[in-house]
This record gives C-alpha cells, structure tokens and sequence, in this order.
C-alpha cells in the first residue's frame, strides 16, 4: 500500500536499477561510510535536543501523553554533535552542491555558526508555512525553518522561487513527518535528474520520496528501525532498492514506540 501522503502524487518509473540504499545507524557514523564528495544534495531533519526542552518545562503535555508524539518516538540528537553532523556532511557533499537543514527557531542560532565553521556557506532559512496554527501558548507555531547552505557555488534551477513554501502539514503520520511537496521543491531547485540526495535522519522517508519520485536516486539512515521500515515501503514504490536486514513489521500508525538500533553496514 502506498503511504497516505504519496497517494495523490504521480511516480517516476525506474526498472531493475538500485534506487535507493538504506541503512539503520547513526547520521554521523553513516556519513563517515560515504566517500568524499560522493552526495549530490543533502536534505535533512535532525531530532533536535529543542525537542527535550520543550517536554521538561511542560509546555508539551499533549505531545507528552501521545502514542504517537515525536517526544515518545525519537531519539533526540544532542546540539553537542552538530560540528560532527556538519564536517560530514560538507565532506561527503561533492563541489558546487546544496545543503538544507529544516531547523525549529531555537537551534537555527546554534546550527547556523557550526555549519559555516564546517565550510558551509549560510545564504538564508526557508520558511515552511504550514498553513494552520498547531501547538504552544505565545504565537502558535505555523512555520518552520529550512536553512539553506552551499558549499561552493551552484545556481538554482528556478530563480523565480519563493523563499516561503506553502504546504499543510502531515496529519496521523509518522512523528514530525515532513510533506514531500516541500521536499520536492528542494530536490528540484538543487539537483538533476540521475543525482545521488542524500538524508542522515530521514524517519519515513518522505526526502527519498521527493527525490524517487523526480528521477534521482537517494541513500538515507535512521537510528529506528520502525522508520527505516516505512521510509523502505515507501520507497519501493519507485523501483528496487538496498535495506538492512531484519527491519520489524511496519507499525500500525499511532503505534510507533521508541527501540533500541540494531546497527548495520553502510552499503554506499
Ligand atoms: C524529525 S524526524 C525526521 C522526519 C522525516 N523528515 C520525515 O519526514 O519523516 C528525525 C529522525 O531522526 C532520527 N534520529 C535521531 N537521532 C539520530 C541519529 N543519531 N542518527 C540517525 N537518525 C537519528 C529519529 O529516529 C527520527 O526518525
């Protein structure tokens, strides 16, 4: 069955050509198993440590108490590792490339100096616009930010783009899923057809999706094995691809529980 959010969406056939290669380790350790300038593009969404705060002063309880809450799902990755994140990632980029990094208000002051100490060159943060309110008491939050990096210097493919995407957000979901509209404006803007993107926290899936979907292939980890799971069902959908062994039953959705990762080799 095709994930809810890509049932409206046209596929890219792609016949008897690995297009995607998945792997259940950690972002950092999975990027250091790329060669250099392997990566074409590079579209991410940590779990940020924001998320941690949020819960401890409680101005989450309806995330708290939710089956379905990132806060019982994720594994959080700590702002202490960014440097890491950053060298890798500017590493494995190849020459001329993009960056986009979906960021909440708080981290973008913390992520924004540690990518450009890694090289990167910060141009400005996209916005997300969700198009309804959700959570929080000051200003209900309806954006989030996408920061945008180069490395080198590469043209977008459209000039004539906004810089706020308009997209409703994913109900019922995997936790902090992303639509893959918004991706796709980010896979189209900054690669070309037959062009390897990347995504070290990639939950469901819904980069590769945006990546499959207009003809360029993608390599994508996640420390859970639920979601490389989904992101793996979602993704066959365009053509054969690599997994790592021994990933669990897809979940019922609602369901989703934090695991502990097996781990397994990087396959690009
Ligand atoms: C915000 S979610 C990504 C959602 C994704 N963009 C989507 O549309 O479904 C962040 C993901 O990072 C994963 N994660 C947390 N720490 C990680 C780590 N050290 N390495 C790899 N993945 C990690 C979590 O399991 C979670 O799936």
């Amino acid at each position: 069955m095709p994930h809810p959010s890509d049932m409206s969406e046209p596929s890219v056939p792609v016949v008897g050509v690995p297009v995607f290669d998945l792997s259940l380790l950690d972002a950092v350790e999975w990027l250091r198993g790329l060669q250099n300038e392997s990566v074409d593009l590079l579209v991410t969404d940590p779990a940020y440590e924001s998320l941690e705060k949020h819960r401890a002063v409680g101005t989450t309880t309806r995330l708290k108490h939710s089956k379905a809450s990132s806060n019982d799902w994720f594994t959080v990755f700590p702002n202490s590792r960014f440097a890491e994140l950053f060298a890798e990632a500017f590493r494995v980029l190849r020459p001329d490339t993009h960056f986009y990094l979906f960021c909440d208000a708080e981290t973008m002051f913390i992520a924004k100096p540690e990518a450009e100490k890694a090289g990167f060159r910060f141009w400005k943060p996209l916005v997300w616009d969700k198009r309804t309110i959700g959570m929080g008491y000051h200003y209900r939050a309806r954006y989030e930010f996408i920061l945008f990096f180069e490395k080198g210097k590469r043209r977008l493919n459209d000039l004539g783009v906004a810089d706020i995407i308009a997209v409703p957000r994913i109900h019922g979901g995997y936790p902090a899923e992303k639509p893959v509209a918004v991706s796709e404006v980010l896979v189209r803007q900054s690669s070309s057809a037959g062009e390897l993107v990347a995504d070290p926290f990639m939950g469901s899936g819904s980069v590769g999706v945006a990546a499959l979907r207009l003809g360029r292939r993608f390599a994508g980890t996640d420390l859970n094995p639920q979601a490389v799971r989904i992101a793996s069902d979602r993704l066959r959908e365009f053509g054969a691809g690599r997994e790592p062994d021994g990933l669990p039953p897809a979940p019922q959705p609602g369901l989703l529980e934090l695991t502990d990762s097996p781990v397994s080799e990087p396959t690009l």
